[in-house]
């Protein structure tokens, strides 16, 4: 089936090129020009593992172009709207980008289209496309308009894509329902050349759910938002370990082994970030509140996500006593693993938080670099974790990338002016470091530091209360 994808961020490339791969002819088109010459010269605008060569191979079998918005509204029968929604400053979505889109097809398409919103939006996006596309048209079009939320993340956005859990789908009509199933069958079969893995892993073919474009689009959101709470909660319930000396990753484990909870995201760390929780978060509270909901809840995951880096701050602060002058690497820069992408990064709050105190900060990521540079100038940028670390007062790890378990600790030691490793995504292994003679902090995990109350949580702690009954006992 003829298939246009406009706008190529992470979804918009993701989609045209998985699509491509499974069997559709894709256009693919992007308004910033300079990005668009790029990518018809196959330069990639971001690091997504597998994706440079997904779209090398589709381009070659004639099955991908990228080309401009008006070829793209005129060439494809299914039209994909990946356009960004980023946050305004109230912290609503900015739908300009998807209204821009709609008043297009309105002017330029006849005949049938099938508009199908793939950017997170917020509820009832849906109904106001279809008033705008009727409103607007002039050129006799037959359109329906669906939902179809994106659940990929930056860093496995191709494997996700291809071998997702769910495929939700919103529709108002059993003809579009059809033509997506159509679209999506080689997926929901799990039937085409994976570039991913040599042999899939066996998993539950994923589920095609139908239903309405309102609760579509309210999935996006309250997953998202889902995921973001149970990442603050086990993040308070790392303070509680910090405070009463448990361990976290216990805790964690112990929660996880109940189905009902799962396993997943419930890693402490320094917050969450990039360019989907925080902005979904806000976007939805926006939402309900508009709907005369108190959505306070998400107001809390919120607020402590924010408090995650004066937290982490803190450990280092008590351990460096003064930070003006401090030598500090920061490993990762990353919003995680496998992805140059620093929006929202917790790494950039962290590096400014360390800068304004007067600390001197080297940093190193294997491929977020350049995108932090414009973050964070006054950062001294290193080609590996060592260069960072030498003549360092301490290492702080802020991504989780897997190349720093591969570290030669005892070179780093070395290097270091004192070995002090405070980590805040609890990647490395306490009894390890230590071996190697460090003195390694991380996240609501036993070290001698944890027990001490933390001021930076003073309004975030129950008033008051008894004080933790371990600390009565002597030790
Ligand atoms: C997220 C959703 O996972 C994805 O389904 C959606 O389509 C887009 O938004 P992404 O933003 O790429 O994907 O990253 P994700 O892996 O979800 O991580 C988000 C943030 O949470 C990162 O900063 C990560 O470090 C943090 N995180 C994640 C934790 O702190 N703890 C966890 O247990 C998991």
């Amino acid at each position: 089936m003829k298939t246009s994808v406009i706008g190529a961020g992470y979804v918009g490339l993701t989609t045209a090129a998985c699509l491509a791969q499974i069997g559709h002819a894709v256009f693919c088109s992007e308004s910033d020009t300079d990005k668009l010459s790029k990518l018809q010269a196959g330069i990639m605008p971001v690091f997504e593992p597998h994706l440079e060569n997904v779209i090398a191979l589709a381009r070659k079998s004639g099955r991908l172009t990228f080309g401009a918005t008006e070829e793209a509204i005129e060439g494809g029968q299914a039209i994909f709207i990946c356009v960004g929604t980023p946050p305004l400053g109230n912290g609503d979505a900015d739908l300009s980008a998807i209204e821009g889109v709609a008043r297009a097809i309105a002017k330029k398409a006849s005949g049938y289209r099938l508009v199908i919103e793939k950017s997170t939006v917020p509820v009832q996006t849906g109904v106001q496309l279809r008033k705008h596309l009727s409103v607007h048209s002039n050129r006799g079009l037959d359109c329906d308009v669906a939902s179809n939320p994106e659940f990929l993340r930056e860093g496995s956005a191709v494997e996700d894509f291809l071998h997702p859990d769910r495929i939700v789908v919103g529709v108002e009509s059993g003809r579009a329902a059809k033509l997506l199933q159509e679209i999506y069958q080689p997926i929901i079969n799990q039937t085409f050349a994976c570039p991913v893995h040599s042999r899939c892993p066996s998993r539950t073919p994923p589920r095609f759910l139908l239903t309405d474009t309102n609760s579509s689009e309210l999935i996006k959101h309250a997953s998202n938002s889902f995921l973001a709470m149970k990442i603050s909660f086990i993040n308070m319930v790392a303070n509680l370990c910090e405070m009463v000396g448990a361990d976290v990753t216990k805790v964690a484990e112990g929660m996880g082994l109940d189905p009902r909870i799962g396993p997943a995201f419930l890693n402490p760390g320094i917050g969450f970030g990039g360019f989907c929780f925080p902005k979904d978060v806000q976007a939805f509270i926006r939402i309900a509140e508009k709907s005369a909901c108190d959505f306070g809840l998400l107001r809390e995951v919120e607020k402590i996500n924010q408090h995650r880096i004066s937290h982490f701050v803190s450990k280092v602060r008590e351990e460096l006593w003064v930070m003006r002058g401090k030598k500090i690497a920061l490993w990762g820069l990353a919003f995680k693993p496998n992805t140059d992408d620093v929006r929202f990064a917790p790494s950039i709050a962290l590096g400014r938080s360390l800068l304004d105190e007067g600390a001197l900060v080297s940093a190193y990521d294997p491929q977020a670099t350049e995108k932090a540079r414009a973050a964070l100038p006054d950062v001294h940028y290193c080609a590996d974790p060592y260069e960072a670390a030498q003549n360092a007062d301490a290492i702080l790890i802020a991504t989780e990338w897997e190349e720093f378990q591969q570290i030669d600790w005892d070179r780093l030691k070395k290097l270091m002016e004192r070995p002090l490793i405070v980590d805040g995504r609890n990647m490395l292994d306490p009894a390890d470091l230590t071996a190697h003679g460090f003195h390694y902090i991380s996240i609501g995990r036993p070290t001698a530091l944890s027990r001490k109350s933390d001021p930076a949580n003073d309004d975030l702690q129950p008033s008051a209360g008894p004080k933790p009954i371990l600390q009565d006992f002597p030790a």
